[in-house]
């Protein structure tokens, strides 16, 4: 019988990030296909937001249909048991898409060897980096003519902050693409443009192997090994604990439309990537190995059925096992549960589940009892820390229209916050609700559900707004001073903390040489 270390030392709990169109779909698929989860290439499509400036949100809902049974996709890859958790690549999911972020222990971010580092890409690599999360970084579509790979590590570590280590390298790019080189195992791997089949591996002794030549040409041999000289010169040797701490990111090439490459990610990835790490709570930090079963709500996927106001909450399994029909705690309300029907997501189906481990995600049904960042535990008190809302990008008041159904919508408000839809905060001034937000988008997305969900009709009033700003002082006068000073920017958040609203870049450039003993947070954690 296996035991609990055993399951932890199996699991491998990831998100593929990127900007939408580098290739995240495609190489998420491709691993599903090695770890046999899916048969066919394709298979994973349907789960791709249309990224076409579709404003028609109800196709963007049709894809969340399809997409719960993609928020994650659970395979067995040899000994090992994998976890992909699928981040929305949508410009407008990106609020759910960090909260994501904290339920896995590593990433794989893919970039677009021809456009490089997108601004997407730079957002998810912060939050990567506030909770020093590993990356391991694969450059795609190699088949396509693309940089200069030492411009793309060049870029990656200015852009992304962080070093990096190529363990593979191209050799040429685009219609000239004729393989890498797997500096990770010392192997030669050839390119055949080809969807469904892994390629051709040349085994070699060192690089002065004359098979190099053969395969590939003499001169492109001879640049392969300039290119090589060169990194190892500028580069140090990989090292797995700094990668580990998420400060160093290995660089991986290849083509994942053509599964070039693909394997070689893989096989390092299992080997490299890190078991499921201890969690962070506000009273101490938990070791996935402790005996007790602790676990806390990273995400809510609300019905697509307005009828039945249901709904499945993800809990990410943190230490302990989890079992069916157990009791636990919910320690928000104090109020002890039991499920019954928990699922798990094995290869894209969900299935209900008796037990499940460290790294591993099982889904909830509810009915409304769940908050994002809620914990679960066999009986202590620990309140994980959940991952800080950034300041949203676009604000507008919200305004009931059907004076009869004021209650009908504050629920709604409070539940689709719950929900992380998007943020609310109130203004002290005159007492106005704020919902700030990171795409237009979801101003639709809100109106509409509060309407088919809550049956409450809202209006947005525009809001001259640039960012929203924490704020917090060692010295208490002082922020009283600020606050006096700003009352007509003045909000709480939904936790009751001090908001200010700089209507634009300069006045809260101003604002912070005026009040130095004033901190300003773009992120609710400091
Ligand atoms: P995303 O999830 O990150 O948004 O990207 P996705 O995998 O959907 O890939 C975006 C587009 O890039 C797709 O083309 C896909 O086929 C293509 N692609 C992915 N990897 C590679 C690669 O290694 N080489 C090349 N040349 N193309 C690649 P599309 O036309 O948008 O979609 P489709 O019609 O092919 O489905």
């Amino acid at each position: 019988m296996s035991t609990l270390t055993d399951e932890i030392s199996r699991r491998r709990t990831f998100a593929i990030i990127s900007h939408p169109d580098a290739g995240k779909t495609t190489l998420t698929e491709k691993l599903l296909l090695f770890g046999g989860a899916i048969h066919v290439a394709g298979a994973v499509k349907s789960n791709k937001i249309k990224k076409t400036a579709t404003s028609d949100w109800m196709e963007i809902e049709k894809q969340r249909g399809i997409s719960v049974a993609t928020s994650v996709m659970g395979f067995n890859y040899g000994d090992y048991k994998i976890n992909i958790l699928d981040t929305p690549g949508h410009q407008d999911f990106a609020e759910d898409t960090y909260r994501t972020l904290t339920a896995v222990d590593s990433v794989i971010i893919v970039v677009d060897v021809a456009k490089g580092v997108e601004q997407q890409t730079r957002k998810l690599m912060e939050v990567c980096r506030m909770r020093n999360t590993p990356v391991i970084i694969f450059v795609n579509k190699l088949d396509r003519e693309g940089r200069d790979p030492f411009d793309i590590l060049d870029e990656l570590e200015a852009e992304l902050k962080i070093n990096v280590r190529p363990l593979s390298w191209p050799i040429n790019g685009g219609a000239k693409f004729k393989g890498v080189y797997n500096i990770y195992e010392h192997s030669l791997d050839l390119f055949t443009p080809n969807k469904q089949r892994v390629s051709e591996r040349v085994e070699i002794d060192n690089l002065d192997d004359p098979r190099i030549d053969e395969a590939v040409g003499e001169a492109d041999a001879e640049k392969l090994r300039e290119d090589l000289e060169l990194i190892e010169g500028v580069y140090p040797e990989f090292d797995k604990e700094e990668y580990l701490q998420g400060k160093l990111a290995p660089v991986f090439f290849g083509s994942a439309l053509n599964t070039f490459g693909v394997k070689e990610l893989l096989d390092c990835f299992v080997e490299i990537a890190p078991t499921p790490r201890p969690t962070k709570a506000e009273e101490r930090e938990i070791e996935p190995e402790e005996e007790a079963f602790t676990g806390f709500v990273f995400k809510i996927h609300a019905n697509m059925d307005p009828n039945h106001r249901s709904c499945i909450a993800f809990v990410k399994v943190c230490s302990g096992k989890f079992e069916r029909n157990a009791n636990y705690k919910h320690v928000r309300s104090g109020k002890m549960m039991r499920f019954s029907a928990p699922t798990a997501f094995m290869a894209q189906k969900k299935s209900v589940v008796d037990e499940a481990y460290p790294g591993d995600i099982v889904g909830i049904p509810d009915t409304g009892n769940f908050k994002i960042g809620d914990t679960l535990t066999s009986g202590e008190d620990i309140h994980f820390k959940g991952l800080p809302s950034f300041s949203p990008e676009m604000f507008k008041y919200i305004e009931n229209s059907d004076p009869m159904k004021a209650k009908q919508l504050d629920k709604g408000i409070q539940q689709l916050m719950d929900e992380g839809v998007a943020q609310l905060f109130i203004n002290q001034f005159n007492g106005r609700k704020i919902i700030g937000t990171v795409g237009q988008l979801q101003f639709e997305v809100i109106q509409y559900r509060l309407l088919h969900e809550y049956g409450a009709q809202c209006r947005w009033e525009p809001i001259s707004l640039y960012k929203a700003c924490w704020i917090e002082s060692d010295d208490p006068a002082a922020l009283e001073a600020f606050k006096k000073r700003k009352h007509q920017f003045m909000a709480v958040d939904r936790e009751g903390r001090d908001v200010f609203l700089a209507d634009s870049a300069y006045v809260l450039q101003m604002a912070q040489s005026d009040f130095p003993k004033i901190r300003f947070h773009f992120a609710s954690e400091f």
